[in-house]
């Protein structure tokens, strides 16, 4: 009997998404003969009735989606099932109706593409709709537990790196400190990846404790040496390590950390400063080769894991392979960047400041 698997992407968008929805497609088609659904804008779709969800012809999903940023399914970072907002402004349980927009579609398995919290959502909801479930990993954040790797994150660092090249120009013809601020919500894995591959002189995450004094004391340290221009790499959540550093209240005119840093960087040295939010921009381009690489890889694994007849589980990249794990082992956790591991290790050989020491 033909089976019938369902696809949704849940969480933030980040390239590579069309990507893994056309692999799992293909697997299942050429693999098993399937057919896949395409769920609507997460599990806001299971909301609609009908379901807001289309069959996806194979034939139509070319090599060409492969290369696109986004979602073409749609997704969502709002719509928790079990505290899902109301337009009055209270949160709602609708778990139950999503759950029954899942047997409208008459399902055999379901993979959804998300992020640690999408995975943790789904997995709770599909656990009360006897659907056997698969989850692939993706965020540009990279901090999914118990996978080296998610889909966006390469084609994050990428992006990150090209902005690096572009800022440095401008900080060497204008004399100035150019702070970059990178997404990554509470890791600091694409500032630190970045960092290093874009020559910054100083990186500053939320895994390492740093103080303004020690970024002050670099860049005056680099003014002595001849060089008239510093790159500075920020994570978003940075400043949130470290209180005395960056006091909640404290930013001047913006809640970024970049722009505080900047303003401090200048008051404290009397060089010229800016700062560049790289924000959005690092979730939305084509996809570099890795993330379409990973995009492949995952998909196929996932579909093979549902014809194996397994479920709760989650697709993952370790040491070269492609694994898979258990889903409660890898929600409620977060795989913040090691301080001691290699990333940090070559940062601190080639000389860059982590701010934790002049
Ligand atoms: O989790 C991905 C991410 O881009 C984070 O790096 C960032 O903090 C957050 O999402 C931004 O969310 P939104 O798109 O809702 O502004």
């Amino acid at each position: 009997m033909t089976k019938c698997i369902g696809i949704l992407t849940s969480g933030g968008d980040c390239a590579g998404l069309n990507a893994t929805i056309r692999a799992v497609t293909l697997r299942a088609h050429h693999g098993y003969g399937w057919k896949t659904v395409g769920i609507s804008h997460g599990t806001n779709g299971l909301l609609h009735r009908p379901v807001a969800a289309e069959p996806l012809d194979p034939a139509r999903l070319g090599a060409v989606l492969a290369r696109q940023g986004g979602t073409f399914l749609g997704t969502t970072n709002r719509g928790n099932p079990f505290a899902f907002p109301m337009p009055d402004g209270s949160k709602k349980d609708r778990s139950g109706e999503m759950v029954e927009g899942l047997r409208e579609l008459h399902l055999d398995g379901l993979i959804g593409v998300g992020g640690d919290g999408s995975l943790h959502i789904l997995r709770r909801l599909l656990a009360g709709a006897d659907l056997p479930f698969i989850g692939i990993p993706k965020t540009i954040d990279n901090d999914v537990f118990n996978t080296e790797r998610a889909i966006g994150y390469s084609t994050a660092v990428a992006i990150a790196t090209e902005a690096l090249d572009r800022l440095q120009p401008t900080g060497a013809s204008h004399d100035r400190v150019m702070v970059l601020e990178v997404m990554g919500r509470d890791a600091g894995h694409i500032a630190i990846a970045a960092g290093i591959a874009g020559g910054a002189d100083v990186v500053l995450i939320p895994e390492v404790r740093w103080t303004l004094a020690n970024v002050v004391s670099r860049v005056a340290a680099l003014r002595q040496t001849g060089r008239t221009s510093a790159l500075v790499v920020v994570a978003e959540a940075a400043g949130q390590s470290d209180d005395a550093a960056v006091p909640a209240d404290d930013a001047p005119g913006s809640p970024g950390v970049g722009q505080w840093l900047a303003h401090r960087l200048m008051k404290a040295t009397g060089e010229e400063a800016r700062a560049t939010v790289l924000g959005h921009v690092q979730r939305g381009a084509p996809p570099t080769a890795e993330d379409r690489l990973l995009a492949a890889a995952f998909g196929v694994k996932a579909v093979d894991l549902l014809a194996a007849g397994k479920a709760d589980r989650m697709v993952g990249w370790w040491n070269r392979t492609v694994i898979d794990v258990p889903l409660e082992k890898v929600v409620g956790r977060s795989r913040t960047v090691d301080p001691d591991g290699a990333l940090i290790r070559t940062a601190r050989a080639l000389g860059i400041c982590l701010g934790d020491q002049t």
